[in-house]
């Protein structure tokens, strides 16, 4: 997709030039204009179906969306500014209406991973006969189960936290990747990069929540594979019990199996809980002043969790039905704002207070940093055993800038990306 390198390398550039608000601003405004011609003209194409003409659009205007969604980017403030708005849903229809098209592939073309080094098990990993991929069946009972998602903009992640999940485990040929997949089917440059994996990819289609969305603080909170991690359980084999998620802004630096094998008591989703945090900021005042919906809290004693390290029983999702009890809050959510965030909200209103506890060291998150002044974080107190970039700021926008945190140092030895030297 075009906006994927064009859209890091201006970010990039325009970091260095510290643009000033004020600009970006009008600069939002003049681009929201523009975007609404394009939109109309878009309208005018399907009628009409003349190709030469669209195409002549689309290379007149992919400069401009380009621009636009990086001036959204990198001005969080912008985005309550009626024209950002705008833009935003522009541009997101846009990324919707030509499923499969030129574009997607034309950016994978443009991707380039180096093959991670060989890998297998230890001899304490016992029955180590699972020496090559392909024989692997999703079925096996002493299979880890991990799902991460390959979104084209954090490819790039999700491949260093594969790379670094491997590269920590004593057993790794015991794992068996889920990959969900909603642009195109990436299977053939996973491969190529683990040579020896046992994976699979699910496309989740982004049509099942797209009626389900609402705008949220940050656009990159609204990628429908943001809500993939609600439909695990019907998009994975029956077979498969239990499941680790991952986000795909983190890296292990520990054995992910001691992640498995945690307990869950009686419990459908374990995760690191804060307790300390402020939890009615997640929701809105209207949400809490309305007792029928804030009622739902009542008996429980709510947490925050980070929804991007889980551990889920699927067995127990699937028998208690939690990915309707999600949606049904998505969907009071389209008719009264109750939550200003994208896909957490939802687990905390279903799940909160409900929560088996995982040691913190298994989500050490907020790396990102502050959304606004892009400021580098510092590490909770305790051991580490997982290292998330949660938050608007990437390691890898920020070490090809130049400009990275002290913390992304950590990062860069799992990066996969560029030719091979
Ligand atoms: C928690 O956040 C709410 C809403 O932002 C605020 O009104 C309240 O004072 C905060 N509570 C504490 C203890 O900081």
């Amino acid at each position: 997709m075009l906006r994927t390198s064009a859209y890091s390398s201006i970010r990039a550039s325009l970091m260095k030039g510290r643009f000033q608000q004020s600009l970006l601003r009008t600069l939002a405004f003049l681009l929201s204009s523009l975007v609404h011609l394009c939109d109309f003209k878009s309208k005018k194409w399907r009628r009409s179906g003349d190709s030469r003409l669209k195409m002549l659009w689309i290379i007149r205007f992919s400069g401009f969306f380009s621009a636009a969604l990086v001036t959204i980017v990198l001005s969080p403030s912008l985005q309550s500014f009626p024209p950002a708005e705008a833009i935003r849903s522009s541009h997101f229809d846009g990324y919707l209406r030509y499923p499969g098209q030129t574009p997607v592939v034309d950016s994978l073309n443009r991707f380039s991973f180096r093959k991670a080094s060989a890998f297998g098990n230890a001899e304490e990993c016992g029955s180590g006969d699972r020496q090559t991929s392909g024989e692997t069946t999703v079925c096996d009972p002493s299979l880890v189960h991990i799902a991460i998602t390959l979104d084209v903009e954090y490819l790039r992640g999700s491949i260093a936290a594969v790379h670094s999940i491997l590269q920590h485990s004593l057993c790794p040929t015991n794992f068996f990747f889920h990959f969900l997949v909603s642009e195109t089917n990436l299977e053939t440059l996973v491969r190529s990069t683990f040579p020896q994996l046992n994976f699979k990819v699910y496309y989740f289609d982004p049509e099942i929540v797209r009626n389900l969305i609402s705008t949220s603080v940050r656009q990159a909170l609204e990628q429908p594979l943001n809500y993939a991690r609600n439909y695990l359980a019907d998009l994975l084999e029956p077979c498969v019990r239990r499941i680790i998620y991952l986000d795909s802004d983190l890296i292990v630096v520990d054995d992910v199996s001691k992640l498995w094998t945690t307990s869950l008591g009686s419990r459908t989703v374990g995760a690191p809980e804060y307790c300390h945090a402020n939890f009615t900021k997640y929701f809105t005042d209207g949400f809490w002043s309305d007792k029928r919906l804030s009622g739902t809290f009542v008996g429980r004693k709510p947490c925050y969790f980070n929804t991007g390290v889980m551990v889920i029983d699927l067995v127990k999702w699937r028998r208690f039905e939690y990915t309707k009890r999600i949606e049904r809050w998505m969907e009071i959510q389209k008719n009264s704002r109750i939550y200003e965030l994208g896909s957490l909200p939802p687990f905390l209103l279903v799940f909160a207070g409900h929560v088996a506890t995982i040691e913190h060291r298994w989500n050490q998150h907020g790396l990102g940093g502050d959304s606004v002044r892009g400021s580098c974080r510092d590490l909770h107190p305790g051991p580490v055993s997982l290292l998330h970039w949660s938050g608007s700021g990437k390691p890898w926008l920020r070490l090809d800038s130049n400009r990275p945190c002290p913390l992304d140092a950590l990062w860069a030895p799992y990066d996969l990306y560029g030719p091979t030297p």
